[in-house]
């Protein structure tokens, strides 16, 4: 498994909002709130169950050298899990900021695959990870714990690759990929400061309405 560094900045929780995952996780629970409804619209579109889902909040634009916007916090609620799946051939920095998450990594795509490669690794808070274009490339997210994880991505295409692969591919139910199936296209929804925004402005009306 490759090795779990331990570093401490970017703090999610930071002092303009040090509620801001204990908002995140009461977003992502309860029906009609801003975390709860991208779930679900993003359910609709992709298979119709919630637990399959993730968000990707995408940071700052496209540059042009990664499988879509290269940063991205990703919110994991508890019980949810991405597919399993590459990464366009690109390498990628992961930190989780919040809570825990499962790493299984997966031999190939590609029939006899997907098989899994050993046991998983069990990602904490600070702990940083990676993959490159060769090691780790095939690989499923699960949050398995009963509370929320956030973790922060970095995405780009190594210095010999001419192809950009735009797409991540993934199995669907753990079955091989065949030649002609469709990719992931790595998109957000939604951009980091509007998200931020909207968690806020809902975590501070509910306080208030504790208060009354
Ligand atoms: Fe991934």
């Amino acid at each position: 498994m490759p090795g779990a560094l331990q570093e401490r900045r970017w703090p999610l929780d930071a002092l303009d909002f040090p509620e801001f995952s204990q908002a995140i996780e009461r977003s992502v629970r309860d029906e009609g709130l801003v975390g709860y409804e991208l779930l679900r619209k993003k359910a609709a579109n992709h298979g119709g169950k919630l637990t399959g889902t993730y968000l990707r909040i995408t940071i700052g634009t496209n540059l042009g050298n990664s499988p879509g916007i290269p940063y991205v916090l990703e919110i994991w609620p508890s019980g949810h899990q991405s597919p399993i799946h590459d990464h366009g051939d690109s390498f990628a920095v992961i930190k989780v900021l919040h809570g825990q998450i499962n790493a299984y990594y997966f031999d190939s795509l590609q029939s006899p695959g997907p098989n899994q490669q050993g046991p998983p690794a069990t990602l904490k808070k600070d702990d940083v990870t990676w993959i490159s274009n060769d090691s780790y490339q095939v690989h499923q997210l699960r949050n398995e714990s009963d509370q929320l994880c956030c973790t922060i991505q970095c995405y780009q295409y190594g210095q010999d690759d001419t192809q950009h692969y735009e797409g991540f591919r993934f199995s669907e139910d753990g079955k091989p990929v065949s030649a002609c199936a469709k990719p992931f296209l790595p998109d957000s929804d939604m951009a980091f400061g509007e998200f931020k925004k909207a968690i806020k402005k809902e975590w501070y009306a509910y306080q208030l309405e504790r208060m009354r």
